[in-house]
């Protein structure tokens, strides 16, 4: 579904090139919730941001629904990205539109026509639970409801992978779960596959297949947290490891 392969990344900076992304390959299957976690800096957005192309690698290969998405030209390339939705920390809604107008957003430059616009945005926010809200702008809601709009927005063009980054860093705990509940929802009634990145153990815990440790640009550890553990080497790992033991009857795990 979703294949990075030997993905290199380097930056500009004042102090001379930094390699953000070191030869990153993993593969993301059909219908998974694949987490990515890891500190503040280690590459995790830089990674997701690959992934459509928002952020273009130095070296590698990316494939999504079959496509090599660094090969396409510009036009096909907003075309593939159709069908990758994604959600943000900060949900990056126009304040200055109406929740109908934000949602409506991505197919308006889909091209779809006013009247097919309104429609969907309307199933999208049925979806969401938010239809109520649709003429309302964004200040006057609350940073869950902005993220469920932020979600009706990615969902807008019948994405079939849903990236997120940080979705719920912005979120206090309640919040967070009715959201990753949501998520969840979306990944099994709509078959979306999701890449969800985060600093939040909880994140992995609740939802996530599988998950990469980054740091410093690179993978250090992969787990499928379908499977027992027996084995963690990072930090983070072994953090998370420690919290999933702890948790009665969610897979037994032998280390
Ligand atoms: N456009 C950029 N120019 C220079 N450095 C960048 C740029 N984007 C990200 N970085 C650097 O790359 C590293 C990884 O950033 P990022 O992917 O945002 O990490 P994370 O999402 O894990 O916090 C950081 O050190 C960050 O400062
Ligand atoms: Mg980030």
């Amino acid at each position: 579904m979703i294949s990075l392969k030997n993905i290199n990344k380097y930056f500009t900076t004042e102090e001379g090139k930094f390699h953000a992304l070191k030869n990153i390959s993993l593969e993301v299957e059909k219908g998974e919730i694949f987490g990515v976690i890891g500190f503040s800096g280690a590459g995790k957005s830089t990674l997701l941001r690959t992934i459509n192309l928002l952020e273009r690698p130095d070296s590698g290969e990316i494939k999504v629904n079959g496509q090599e998405i660094h090969k396409l030209k510009r036009k096909d390339l907003l075309k593939a990205r159709q069908s990758i939705g994604m959600i943000f920390q900060n949900f990056n809604l126009l304040s200055n539109k109406t929740i109908s107008e934000n949602v409506e957003f991505p197919l308006k430059i889909a091209g779809f026509p006013k009247k097919e616009r309104i429609q969907r945005a309307n199933e999208c926010l049925e979806i969401v639970g938010l239809l109520d809200k649709k003429d309302v702008y964004p200040a006057s809601l609350s940073g869950g409801q902005k993220q469920r709009v932020g979600i009706a927005r990615a969902l807008a063009n019948n994405p079939s992978v849903l990236l997120c980054d940080e979705p719920t860093s912005a979120l206090d705990p309640r919040t967070t779960e009715n959201i990753l509940e949501f998520l969840k929802t979306i990944n099994k009634k709509l078959g979306i596959t999701i890449v969800i990145v985060t600093h939040e153990m909880e994140v992995v815990e609740k939802i996530c297949d599988k998950v990469v440790v980054m740091e410093k640009g690179e993978i250090v550890e992969r787990l499928n947290l379908k499977e027992p553990i027996t084995e963690v080497h990072s930090e983070i790992g072994k953090y998370l490891f420690d919290h999933l033991i702890s948790l009665e009857g969610k897979v037994e795990y032998v280390i």
